[in-house]
């Protein structure tokens, strides 16, 4: 099972990824965490896209195709939920290719939908967990003990520097510009399905199931 996770910054993706990780023993490829672990790594890579990714623009096609390729080569790939990637149709065009060369499909595309107010206060209450990447929220998922990780216990939180306002405001200008064409792309293949990502968080686990279930 292929599934892609398309929504807009704050929608719920990493949060219901990592559920699915954790439920089903999937896969989670986070163009996002790649990114920012490209970034910290200190390459020449690393550095072109640090200041891109600040201002909340996309990174080139070429680099995050790059990415995925690598991480797709030996990996059983019968179950990744890709999230925060194809972004672009180009992206979606080289993840088809690619997933064809290993005998594979997409198989199922789910649209997490929010309403654009609630991302702003989803954005800026959002931490997560510098080792396990656990993410939570200041208001709707706090940790259990202040500062200190549920899951594995660390005191290590952080704050992304691009969950400000302004650059949620280009983050979202790009995904209605660049990604959500990408709705209509799927539609047309067949994959497409869509939840109510404003719900409470089980009640989202709950759909993304169902849906699943039924592709
Ligand atoms: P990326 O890391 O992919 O960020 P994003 O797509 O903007 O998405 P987010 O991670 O911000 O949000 P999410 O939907 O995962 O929400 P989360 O679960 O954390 O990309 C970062 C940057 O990298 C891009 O701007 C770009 O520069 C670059 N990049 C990445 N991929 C690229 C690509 N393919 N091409 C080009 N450039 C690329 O939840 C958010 C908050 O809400 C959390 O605090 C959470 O606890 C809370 N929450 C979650 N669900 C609920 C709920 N149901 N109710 C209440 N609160 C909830």
């Amino acid at each position: 099972m292929n599934l892609i996770l398309i929504g807009p910054p704050g929608a719920g993706k990493g949060t219901q990824a990592k559920r699915l990780v954790a439920e089903r023993g999937m896969v989670q490829l986070s163009t996002g965490d790649m990114l920012r672990a490209a970034r910290t790594s200190g390459t020449e890579m690393g550095q072109r896209v640090a200041a891109v990714m600040e201002r909340g623009e996309l990174v080139t096609d070429e680099i995050v195709i790059g990415l995925i390729e690598e991480q797709l080569r030996g990996l059983d790939a019968s179950g990744v939920i890709f999230d925060g990637f194809p972004r672009t149709l180009s992206q979606a065009e080289a993840l088809g290719t690619l997933l064809s060369g290993m005998g594979q499909d997409v198989d199922a595309v789910i649209e997490m939908r929010v309403d654009d107010d609630a991302l702003v206060e989803r954005i800026t209450g959002r931490f997560t967990c510098g080792d396990c990447g656990e993410v939570y929220h200041d208001r709707t998922r706090p940790t259990a003990k202040p500062g200190v990780c549920d899951v594995c216990g660390s005191t290590n939180l952080k704050r992304r520097s691009d969950d400000n306002e302004d650059a949620l405001r280009r983050r979202l200008m790009d995904y209605y510009k660049q990604t959500s064409p990408l709705l209509g792309y799927y539609f047309a293949h067949g994959k497409l399905a869509g939840v109510d990502a404003m719900a409470e968080m089980d009640t989202v686990a709950a759909e993304i199931a169902a849906r699943l279930e039924a592709a």
